[in-house]
C-alpha cells in the first residue's frame, strides 16, 4: 500500500472516528470502534484487544473500558499487568511489552501500542491496543498515531467532561434532599440524642414500603421524605417536649400541634417538600377517622403516611423513653396488629407482619444502647455470598453477633456499590449507594467506640484513628466522584474492600477479648 492510501484510510479513520465519538458515546463504544476501524485498515494489524486507562488524582492509571481482554472486576491480574506495562510518563505513542501474569490464559509475551491522550502537554490517561504478534508499526505509521491519538484524546476527554456534567446536575439535586434530611434529623436530635430514631424509623418506613409494593421513586421519595415527620417539634416547648412524665391534657393538645407546624415549616411547591408535608401532617391520623389534626380516614390519608404512622409507632413502643420502658418486640407486634383497621391501615399492617425479618435486622443494626458483647442475635440466615464481590466468611467474624451483623451489612453495602460500578450505572446511583454505605459506616463507628468507651476497651483510640481515616478517605472519594467521577468509582470499591477486610481481621478480631467479660448490668 502506498503512502497516499494509507493516509486516506487513517483519514477516513479519523473521520468516522469523530462521527462515533460525538453522538455522545461511552468509552466503551468509543474503544470498540476504534478497535472496529481500525481492523479494517490492511496496513494496521492489531488484536481485537485494548483498554483505556485515565490518570487518578494521585497519578496512577486506573483501567476504565476495556475490549476483548477480561474487565478488571474479572481479573485483576490482567489489568494490574496492563498498569504495570504503561510507562508512566509516556507522552508519545510507543511501543512497550506487555507481560502477561504467571500461568495467564493470554499465554506468550505481546507487545502494545500505547497512545498517550493529553489536554494541551497535559497527559490524562492513555489508549493501550494490543499489536498482532508479527507486526511492528513503521515510523510512518507511528507518526500517524500522533495524529489518531490526539484525534481519540479529544473524544475520550469529551466523554469525561460529559460524566462529568452529569454529575454536577445531580450534586444541585443532593444539596437540596441533603438539606431537606438534615432539618428532619436536626427535629430529632432536641429528644433524641443519638439520632437513632429516625433513621431506624426511615428504614422500617422503606421495608414496610417495599413489602407494600412501592416502586423505586416513592420509595426513595419516602427514604427522604419520612426523616422529616416530626420536624414541627421544632415549634414545642422544651418543658412539654423533654418532660419527663406523663404530659397533661393541656400539655398533649399542645404536642399534638406539631403536625400543623410541621405542615407550616413545610410550604412549597417543591414535589419533595410537598411529600414531606403530608406526611408531617398526616402521620398521627387513624385508619378509622379517630386521629389528629383533622381526622383524616381510609385512603383519604395519603399512603406515605399511613406508612410512617406503623414505623415511628413501632419504634416509639419499642425503645425506651423518659416516661416508659420499651415494650418487648412481640408486645408492639401483637398491639400494632390489634389496632389494625382501627388506628392503622389493614393493608399496611399486612405489609408490616412481612417485613418482619427486615425490621428485625433493622433493629440490631441501628440500635443506640450500648452493645452488649454477650447478646446472641437470633436473625434470619444471611442471603449466599455466592458470586459476590467481597464475600463474607467465617473467619471475619469476630465472635460478638451484633458486631458480627453490622459487618456483614457492610460487606453487603459494599457489594451493591460493586453492582452498579460493574454495571456501569449512572455516577448519581454511584452517589447514593456510596452515600449509604458512608451513613451507615459511621452508625457502625459510633457503636462500636461507645461499646469499647463503656468496657474501657485498652485500643479504643487505635479504632478512633482508624475510623476517622476511613470517614476522611470516603469524604475525599465522593469529592472525587463528582470531580473525576470516572476513575473515584474504582478507586473506592479497591480501598473499601481491602480497608474494610485488613479493619476487621487487625482491629475488630480482638474485641472479643471483651465477650469474656461480664455482662452488661
Ligand atoms: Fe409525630
Ligand atoms: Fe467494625
Ligand atoms: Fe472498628
Amino acid at each position: 500500500m502506498s503512502r497516499d492510501e494509507d493516509f486516506l484510510e487513517a483519514s477516513k479513520l479519523v473521520l468516522e472516528l469523530t462521527l462515533a465519538g460525538s453522538s455522545g458515546a461511552d468509552l466503551d463504544d468509543l474503544l470498540e470502534s476504534l478497535l472496529r476501524l481500525l481492523l479494517q485498515i490492511p496496513a494496521f494489524r492489531f488484536r481485537s484487544q485494548g483498554a483505556i486507562l485515565l490518570l487518578n488524582p494521585r497519578g496512577a492509571l486506573v483501567p476504565v473500558s476495556f475490549y476483548g481482554l477480561p474487565d478488571f472486576w474479572e481479573d485483576e491480574e490482567v489489568a494490574r499487568a496492563l498498569i504495570a506495562s504503561v510507562p508512566a510518563h509516556c507522552d508519545q505513542p510507543c511501543v512497550v511489552p506487555f507481560v502477561p501474569p504467571v500461568g495467564d490464559m493470554l499465554g506468550e509475551q505481546q507487545r502494545c501500542l500505547v497512545l498517550p491522550m493529553k489536554t494541551g502537554k497535559d497527559v490524562f490517561g492513555a489508549v493501550v491496543l494490543f499489536l498482532a504478534p508479527d507486526w511492528q508499526p513503521t515510523e510512518n505509521k507511528l507518526d500517524f498515531m500522533v495524529n489518531l491519538s490526539m484525534a481519540v484524546s479529544g473524544m475520550v476527554s469529551r466523554c469525561v467532561v460529559n460524566e462529568t456534567l452529569k454529575v454536577r446536575e445531580i450534586e444541585l439535586e443532593q444539596a437540596r434532599t441533603e438539606a431537606i434530611r438534615r432539618l428532619g434529623t436536626a427535629s430529632e436530635y432536641r429528644d433524641n440524642e443519638t439520632g437513632m430514631h429516625v433513621m431506624r424509623m426511615t428504614n422500617f418506613a422503606m421495608v414496610i414500603g417495599k413489602a407494600l409494593g412501592l416502586n423505586d421513586d416513592q420509595r426513595e421519595m419516602l427514604y427522604i421524605t419520612a426523616p422529616m415527620h416530626d420536624v414541627g417539634k421544632i415549634g414545642i416547648s422544651d418543658a412539654i417536649l423533654l418532660k419527663p412524665g406523663r404530659l397533661t391534657d393541656d400539655e398533649y393538645e399542645v404536642m399534638k400541634t406539631h403536625t400543623q407546624i410541621g405542615e407550616r415549616i413545610l410550604r412549597g411547591n417543591d414535589t419533595m417538600i410537598a411529600a414531606a408535608r403530608e406526611i408531617a401532617g398526616a402521620h398521627h391520623e387513624h385508619w378509622d377517622g379517630s386521629g389528629y389534626p383533622q381526622g383524616l380516614s381510609g385512603e383519604a390519608i395519603p399512603v406515605l403516611a399511613r406508612i410512617c404512622a406503623i414505623a415511628d409507632v413501632f419504634d416509639a413502643l419499642t425503645s425506651a423513653r423518659p416516661y416508659k420502658e420499651p415494650w418487648p418486640v412481640e408486645q408492639a407486634v401483637a398491639w400494632i396488629r390489634q389496632e389494625s383497621g382501627r388506628k392503622f391501615d389493614p393493608s399496611v399492617v399486612a405489609a408490616f407482619d412481612r417485613a418482619m425479618p427486615e425490621i428485625m435486622r433493622i433493629r440490631a443494626l441501628y440500635r443506640d444502647d450500648i452493645i452488649d458483647p454477650g447478646q446472641i442475635l437470633d436473625l434470619p440466615e444471611a442471603d449466599s455470598q455466592e458470586g459476590r464481590w467481597v464475600k463474607w466468611d467465617e473467619s471475619l467474624r469476630v465472635g460478638i453477633d451484633i458486631i458480627d451483623e453490622h459487618h456483614r451489612y457492610l460487606f453487603e453495602l459494599t457489594n451493591n456499590l460493586f453492582d452498579v460500578v460493574v454495571q456501569k450505572r449512572s455516577s448519581r446511583e454511584v452517589a447514593k449507594v456510596l452515600k449509604s454505605l458512608d451513613k451507615y459506616a459511621q452508625v457502625h463507628f459510633r457503636a462500636e467506640e461507645r461499646m469499647m468507651e463503656h468496657f474501657a476497651y485498652p485500643r479504643i483510640e487505635v479504632q478512633r484513628s482508624q475510623h476517622h481515616q476511613f470517614e476522611q478517605k470516603v469524604d475525599e472519594f465522593y469529592q472525587e466522584l463528582h470531580e473525576t467521577p470516572l476513575t473515584a468509582r474504582f478507586d473506592v470499591l479497591t480501598y473499601l474492600r481491602q480497608w474494610l477486610v485488613s479493619h476487621i481481621r487487625n482491629e475488630d478480631a480482638d474485641l472479643i477479648t471483651l465477650a469474656k467479660r461480664p455482662a452488661l448490668s
